[in-house]
């Protein structure tokens, strides 16, 4: 996959390459941008693991689970991935295949229901019992305001207090580059970093904010990429 190979991944083929090389052709900045992405995944992961205590995922819309994705952050934590493409939940699920603490299964964002109870159960055994780490990355873009607001409520209503999301979005930073949005396809959503916050709804935004991803809580200078991206980690207080 394009976006695999751009994140620096292994999962691709000659055919996603040159997809790859194509969207590197209308936005040069891109492939800097999705890796500090793929960065703040890392922080944020490697933040709930060690000074939140989270060992539990729920990932909605993973994609591949490769790249440094949480399992392979997290090594000791059990992982859902989801998502609603069923080539890549096959192809995911070969990904897993060896794995005991990391599974793939179909789970549509907008209705947690649609996720196997089996499969949540055995991943993620604390699901509305103990705090997990819900993780909600590379999607705000595909919801409008208030498919994006009822899908984050209900994820609240249905974790833990001391439940823990991680979420991201694009900016209008993409808008400079009118050929990568038509890529993108109509249904793709650029917000304001001010218009994200009355979204989260109960979610609480921690200390950190809602930021430019290379600047959440960077491990030295933060890179210096456009800031297409932001992300927030926020948590699910005691009712
Ligand atoms: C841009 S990718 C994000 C991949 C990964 N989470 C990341 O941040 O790198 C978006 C993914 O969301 C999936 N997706 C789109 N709508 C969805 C929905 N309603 N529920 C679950 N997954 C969805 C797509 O199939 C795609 O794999």
């Amino acid at each position: 996959m394009g976006y695999d190979f751009l994140s620096g991944g292994k999962n691709h083929s000659e055919v996603d390459r040159k997809a790859a090389a194509h969207a590197l052709r209308i936005t040069p900045d891109g492939p800097a941008a999705r890796q500090a992405n793929r960065a703040f995944l890392r922080r944020v992961i490697r933040f709930l693991v060690s000074e939140a205590g989270i060992d539990q995922f729920l990932d909605l819309g993973s994609r591949l689970p490769t790249q440094g994705n949480v399992h392979e952050v997290a090594t000791d934590a059990t992982v859902l991935y989801t998502d609603v493409d069923p080539v890549t939940i096959r192809l995911g699920q070969s990904i897993l295949a060896g794995s005991d603490r990391a599974g793939y299964g179909f789970g549509d964002a907008t209705d947690i229901g649609t996720i196997d109870p089996a499969q949540l159960h055995r991943f993620v055994p604390g699901w509305g019992r103990r705090p997990v780490g819900v993780v909600f990355l590379g999607l705000a873009a595909f919801l409008d305001d208030a498919t994006l607001t009822h899908t984050l409520d209900e994820l609240y209503a249905a974790a833990a207090p001391g439940s823990l999301l991680a979420v991201d979005f694009d900016t209008e930073e993409l808008a400079g580059h009118p050929q990568a949005l038509a890529m993108m396809g109509p249904q793709f959503r650029m917000r304001p970093p001010a218009a994200f916050a009355p979204l989260l709804g109960r979610w609480a935004p921690t200390a950190d904010g809602i930021v430019p991803v290379a600047e959440w809580r960077p491990e030295g200078p933060p890179e210096r990429v456009p800031d297409a991206f932001h992300g927030v980690l926020a948590t699910r207080p005691a009712d």
